[in-house]
């Protein structure tokens, strides 16, 4: 058996997990910073990266301990190296590598998104590919034809705002607490989905499978501020605060499934795969699993914790480990989701 440390970077979590090539999870840790970025109302990208510093080798060593494990027990160190924050990324890489070196194993490069999906195909505990995947998170809305753990191909993604970061957004519009996607789906439960009648971007048009949140931000924006100003002038009512959550809500959702389906219909996939952040959204949860059993479609949605970011999901490692698809330890880090040869 074959035990793979994995180290997950990405943005404002520092996140490591050991797996065996069984894809059995040994020991996972994930250092969230919310408290550190929780008064700047969003990920501060100077500060993630020196909190990731500080944080990535007691992290390390707390995985290893509850793994029962020691450095010399892996086999390979993975690290998700694109896409994402570049100063928050280097320090994952720089981490990965220098274990690497010191220990003589292979290094794995993980796209963060593809392990997005690659949490349905663990949560699962089969095979779930090939699949249309869907991914939205704080940084990415994506659609991607999922052929095999190996090959992704990009279908359409938002040409604006993810819708993570519109949650965020209109949640600091809302007065709501950081980090907003939560405290935005608490709202809702409260509220009322149709009380604004708020845009659908781009859902009109079936030539495209692309998103657009900006503009859905910006309308709700138009509702509550006078020309001129950025938030509103008083404090929210609360059953206006939860109106406008459950309808930018139903917005956002009306969006993502519309695209979804068009896309399923399209690529004629028959197994749907969702992952991150926002894929613990409650109302989108409930919204997928009614339209995808009436449309004959097999969804997997991880639960919470391998929705948002953690470094288990980063198991596709091991795939790559069994393809035997190693990187040079001159591996860089991607902010952008531009890819070395290897990583299709
Ligand atoms: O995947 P993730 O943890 O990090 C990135 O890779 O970006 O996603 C974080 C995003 C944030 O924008 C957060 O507000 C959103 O996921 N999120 C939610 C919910 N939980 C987290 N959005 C809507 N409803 C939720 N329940
Ligand atoms: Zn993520």
């Amino acid at each position: 058996m074959q035990r793979l440390l994995i180290l997950e970077t990405t943005c404002d979590e520092t996140a490591a997990a050991v797996v065996t090539d069984e894809l059995e999870v040994l020991a996972s840790v994930v250092a969230s910073q919310d408290e550190l970025h929780k008064k700047y109302g969003g990920v501060v990208p100077e500060i993630a990266s020196r909190a990731h510093v500080e944080r990535i080798l007691p992290v390390i060593d707390e995985t290893l301990r509850r793994a029962n494990l020691k450095p010399g027990d892996l086999a390979a160190v993975a690290v998700a190296n694109t896409p994402g924050l570049a100063g928050s990324l280097v320090v994952g890489v720089a981490a990965a590598k220098a274990l690497c070196l010191a220990l003589d194993v292979p290094l794995i490069a993980v796209n963060h998104l593809q392990a997005h999906i690659y949490a349905c195909r663990l949560a699962a505990g089969r095979d779930v590919f090939p699949c249309l995947g869907l991914i939205v998170s704080g940084g990415h809305s994506s659609l991607y034809h999922c052929r095999t753990p190996l090959e992704f191909d990009l279908l359409g993604g938002t040409i604006d705002d993810a819708a993570g970061e519109a949650f965020d957004k209109v949640a600091s519009l809302l007065g709501l607490p950081f980090p907003g996607g939560p405290a935005m789906d608490r709202a809702a439960q409260q509220g009322n989905p149709k009380a604004f009648d708020l845009p659908r971007p781009l859902l009109d048009d079936p030539t495209r499978l692309d998103f657009s949140f900006s503009g859905l931000k910006t309308a709700l924006r138009y509702r509550l501020c006078k020309p001129g100003e950025t938030m509103p002038a008083q404090p929210l009512a609360p059953e206006l605060i939860s109106d406008l959550a459950a309808s930018f809500t139903a917005a956002v959702v009306d969006c993502l499934w519309g695209k979804t389906a068009l896309a399923l219909r399209k690529t004629g996939l028959k197994t749907l795969c969702v992952g991150g952040g926002v894929a613990a959204n409650s109302v989108l949860r409930a919204r997928l699993q009614q339209e995808c059993t009436t449309a004959g479609i097999e969804l997997f949605i991880p639960p919470m914790r391998l929705c948002t970011d953690n470094a288990v999901m980063g198991a596709i490692a091991v795939e790559r480990l069994k393809a035997g698809l190693f990187e040079s330890l001159d591996l860089d880090a991607f902010p952008g989701l531009v890819r070395p040869a290897s990583q299709k």
